[in-house]
């Protein structure tokens, strides 16, 4: 089994010779995700180091789902499989992982820790090993249609219910005048990861709090948190189509590029695309916060997301792939993936370039954004959160789809974080 899909996954590897390959030192094997043009810009970073350093990298592809890459990840890795040098992981994976990588701080350039946002840093610290490099770091986003807005008479929505309203609005005139395929929000309704992060969004926005705490007491079975969920299943069959529960970031991005939905929540890196030459709604998007809730405690709320780069303690070459993932994560790499890509830095001091900003003009208010992110309860949780977030993305999912109400829902999701986590003790 493992063999097959190990073959599986070399079989989408190209390797990227220097050119002056007869010289190539080593071969550093590179996971990278394929989310938009994330696989495009990996390769050009690793062509670039294997230039500087005569050594050749291999770089294998692997799904954009955040739950497929990490059972591929979590099956190599258990297998104890060399097949992977540098491996791409998700922010709240490196409790999951830990165990699996090396300490990166004694190859990283002195003083790294504190070039990167501290909370990134905190997060890849296992037991006092950085377990990770940071590499762009995410936070979910109001996508909106300026145009369509503008067309209609309306602002851009401040509340969750207000964004009800509008796209209520907009696509039933837009539909009346023969665009049948209108939808008002599209966003990542599909029981995965991706799921868990706009779910939070949700919940927190509405002062439903982040469903663990910073102690780990569960907290999500509470009113707010059911208040926002309950909204979160009206839209889908009315102002979201009914396959949105099926949906991860790339079908959102789909259907709003293609012109057919007057919102979407999605990450950074959608800018770039919706922006691309060929986008059919390239200028006529804009970006915002995502909306608040209503009540007492209600607030903007981001989660927030993102990316590092782990060497695995298999590798026969860890200190040739400690020095690629010094390169690719260092400013001047941040900076290209950044004004190509919307992957945005993790150095602080970037927020500053100006060149970056004149690209990337949405960077200046992400820097806010980023301020008030929420963060998942990965660190709590340690190895145990990816069943947390399975919990919470099938307890998320059912309601969505009208199996059970939020309330039930929420008060059994409870019961199996309470389990999972001992009565909180983790
Ligand atoms: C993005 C984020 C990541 C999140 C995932 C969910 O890749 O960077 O943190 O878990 O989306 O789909």
């Amino acid at each position: 089994m493992l063999r097959r899909l190990v073959a599986g996954v070399c079989l989408g590897a190209a390797a990227i010779a220097a050119s002056t390959s007869a010289y190539a030192q080593v071969t550093v094997t590179l996971s990278c995700s394929a989310l938009g043009i994330e696989m495009e810009l990996c390769r050009a970073g690793a062509e670039r180091w294997a230039e500087a350093t005569g050594n050749e990298v291999k770089l294998v592809s692997t799904p954009a789902d955040a739950n497929e890459r990490l059972s591929l990840y979590q099956t190599l890795l258990a297998a104890g499989s060399a097949d992977i040098d540098i491996f791409q992981i998700d922010v709240v994976w490196p409790g999951i992982l830990a165990a699996h990588f090396i300490d990166l701080a004694p190859y990283l350039p002195h003083d790294e820790r504190h070039r990167h946002l501290d909370v990134l840093v905190e997060s890849n610290t296992v037991d006092g090993r950085l377990v990770a490099a940071p590499w762009f770091v995410d936070a979910g986003l109001l996508y909106y249609r300026a145009d369509l807005l503008e067309d209609h008479g309306f602002e851009v929505p401040e509340t969750w219910h207000e964004l009800t309203a509008t796209a209520e609005t907009i696509v039933e005139s837009e539909r009346a005048a023969g665009n049948a395929r209108m939808q008002g929000f599209v966003f990542q309704g599909r029981a995965y990861e991706g799921l868990t992060t706009n779910a939070l969004e949700w919940i927190a926005s509405f002062g439903g709090g982040t469903i663990v705490d910073a102690d780990g007491r569960v907290t999500i079975d509470n009113p707010r948190a059911a208040e926002a969920l309950g909204l979160a299943r009206s839209w889908v069959g009315t102002i979201a189509p009914a396959g949105v529960l099926n949906y991860a970031e790339e079908e959102a991005r789909g259907v709003f590029q293609s012109g057919n939905a007057v919102f979407m929540r999605n990450w950074p890196y959608a800018w770039a695309l919706a922006n691309a030459e060929d986008s059919p709604v390239r200028g006529q998007v804009g970006i915002a916060p995502l909306p608040r809730g209503a009540g007492e405690g209600a607030g903007h709320a981001a989660t927030l997301g993102g990316q590092q780069l782990a060497v695995s303690r298999f590798s026969a070459h860890p200190e040739e792939a400690a020095d690629l993932v010094a390169f690719l994560t260092g400013a001047e790499e941040q900076k290209r993936r950044a004004i190509e890509g919307a992957f945005n830095p993790t150095r602080p001091a970037l927020y500053e370039d100006t060149e970056l900003l004149e690209a990337n003009p949405f960077l200046a208010g992400f820097a806010d954004v980023l301020d008030g992110a929420v963060v998942r309860p990965s660190s709590v949780a340690g190895e145990r959160y990816a069943r947390v977030s399975n919990a919470v993305y099938n307890a998320v999912h059912a309601t969505l789809a009208g199996s059970g109400s939020a309330e039930d829902n929420l008060a059994g999701l409870a019961h199996s974080l309470e389990r999972i986590s001992r009565g909180g003790r983790w």
